[in-house]
């Protein structure tokens, strides 16, 4: 099958790689990358498992085809922590028990992340839960979600 080569910058460190056509950027991740953290659970963006930031925007990675990624910055819940160092918001979903399960957590992270990094989304718990809305958790956790974002902002 024809190939199409990409480059893109994938947590900081240049990527070069042959995808398909047709390949979507979270098979890629997983599959090609060996990078699990970002999560398949709908595969047809309404779960917000797969959430990865690219040029700093919250985006699902099962709706994005690989090959549009060309010259883009892309960032996975593997490259929030810095130097061994969690990132505020993983340490505030850990110290508010932001999960249960755990399979929506990474996708929570980085919509958080974007979310608080964003000037134009209110910090009031109602702005903050319609940023959220398009992160699904089965196991109910959103109160502590909540709670551990507002806390990282702190
Ligand atoms: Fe992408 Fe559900 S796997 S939104």
């Amino acid at each position: 099958a024809p190939t199409l080569n990409v480059n893109f910058t994938l947590n900081q460190q240049p990527v070069s790689l042959d995808v398909a056509p047709n390949a979507v950027l979270l098979d890629v991740l997983r599959e090609q990358l060996g990078l699990g953290g970002t999560k398949k659970g709908c595969d047809h963006g309404q779960c917000g498992a797969c959430t990865v930031h690219v040029d700093g925007q919250a985006m699902n990675a099962c709706l994005r085809l690989a090959a549009m990624c060309e010259g883009q910055h892309v960032t996975t819940v593997e490259g929030l922590s810095r130097e061994g160092e969690l990132h505020p918001v993983q340490q505030s979903f850990l110290a508010c028990d932001a999960f249960q399960c755990g399979y929506c957590t990474p996708g929570q992270m980085m919509s958080a992340t974007a979310l608080l990094n964003d000037p134009r989304i209110g910090s009031d718990d109602a702005a903050v839960k319609e940023a959220m809305s398009g992160n699904i958790c089965r196991c109910g956790a959103y109160k502590n979600i909540l709670t551990a974002i507002q806390q990282a902002r702190a």
